[in-house]
């Protein structure tokens, strides 16, 4: 049997992102020996240091250099002196939408020793996953200003809601929750109060579902829904919504499951037309960058649903056993977790631990 390669394209970014992404790189290498599969890696130094050099954060082609790759392994943009919106806008969101990645997905799953804000909750109960529409809905670009500094000034946003985009996102929903123990997906909807759109989402909510007679769903209107992810997180299993209240979900759930340092993220164009994204959901952390005290995990842990989007299923299941074990059974944590270990500390016991895993 041939080996088998992967191509990923490395970009730390800024910040903590230079500490975490090597801890990554470290564990995937470990993972890939032990594995028996090859990757090959592309650096980029693209950042904000990039954009005070050169005016952008990247170059006119680096979607077609990125392209080259299967997957993007990234740390984190943003540094201040840049607004946050051009890091944003001139990086991470050309990447997510030129890629067509429109999955947005985030683990929400309490490891054993992180602190959550819930009280008496213990792993047993969150471990969910958060689906969120990542192109379209509310975060449209039509709409407008007309009459500006006018009495009769006003503004409109228009939601966009395809049903190719909202068929699309669903399907990924009922894929994802048909592969887990419990079969369960939640929507998240609104549709007493917005009227075409959110209704057109219950239906074709309602359609899909017909297709998946094993899937038990539900759904609740937002407001409650972020009510009971904090009262009842032990009810979800695999929760879906549109753009907007994907973006809320996707903050709450990790927030809900503890550290920011642990939580990771994908953007995932499930065809594999494009190339994914994979990255910890935190940012750059100007507070600590430099001292090497950042908790690695939740980089370390996006390696993992890297690895498994490209088909290395049994690698990235060794890398989050690996990362329970560690917490579970007191190995090296760093502050943020209560211990005084190093970045580096925790990324080698995990490379360790995944090496005889
Ligand atoms: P942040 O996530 O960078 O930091 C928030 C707080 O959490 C800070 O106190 C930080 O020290 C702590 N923290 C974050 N990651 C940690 C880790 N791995 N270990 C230990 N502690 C950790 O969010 P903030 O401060 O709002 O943003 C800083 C910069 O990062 C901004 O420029 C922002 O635009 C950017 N950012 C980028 C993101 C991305 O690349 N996807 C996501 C969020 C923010
Ligand atoms: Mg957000």
């Amino acid at each position: 049997m041939t080996r088998k390669t992967h191509r990923i394209a490395v970009l730390p970014g800024d910040g903590i992102g230079k500490e975490t992404v090597p801890e990554g790189l470290r564990v995937l290498d470990a993972a890939a020996r032990r594995f028996g599969f090859d990757l090959e890696l592309s650096h980029f130094d693209w950042s904000c240091e990039t954009y005070a050099q050169t005016g952008k954060m990247m170059p006119e082609d680096g979607l077609d250099q990125l392209a080259k790759s299967d997957s993007v392994f990234l740390g984190a943009v943003g540094w201040p002196g840049v607004p946050d919106h051009i890091s944003l806008w001139g990086l991470l969101i050309p990447i997510r939408r030129g890629f067509d990645q429109y999955i947005s997905l985030r683990p929400c799953k309490l490891m054993p020793g992180a602190r959550t804000p819930l009280a008496d909750r213990t792993p047993a109960d969150i471990d969910f996953y958060v689906v969120r529409e990542n192109t379209e809905g509310e975060y449209s670009s039509t709409g407008g200003k007309m009459f500006p500094g006018t009495e009769r000034e006003f503004v409109t946003q228009d939601s966009v809601f395809t049903r190719v985009g909202v068929d699309r996102v669903l399907k990924y929903a009922f894929e994802l929750a048909m592969t887990r123990p419990r079969r369960k997906l939640t929507s998240a909807t609104k549709s007493n109060g917005i009227t075409f759109t959110m209704p057109y989402w219950d239906e074709r909510f309602a359609e899909m579902a017909k297709n998946y007679p094993g899937v038990t769903t539900d759904q609740f209107h937002i407001d409650i829904l972020c009510a009971h992810f904090v009262q009842h997180p032990d009810w979800f299993d695999v929760v879906v919504g549109s753009n907007l209240f994907g973006d809320i979900l996707s903050d709450l759930g990790p927030a809900v499951a503890g550290s920011i340092g642990i939580a990771p993220s994908a953007n995932i164009n499930p065809e594999k037309k494009f190339p994914s994204m994979f990255e910890p959901v935190h940012g750059s952390a100007p507070d600590i960058a430099g001292k090497w005290i950042c908790n690695p995990i939740g980089q370390i842990w996006s390696g993992a649903m890297m690895l498994e989007h490209l088909g290395e299923k049994a690698a990235a299941d060794c890398i989050v056993k690996a990362i329970e074990t560690l917490l579970a059974e007191g190995g090296p944590r760093t502050r943020d977790m209560g211990g005084n270990a190093g970045t580096v500390d925790v990324g080698k016991a995990l490379a360790e631990a995944v090496s005889q895993g």
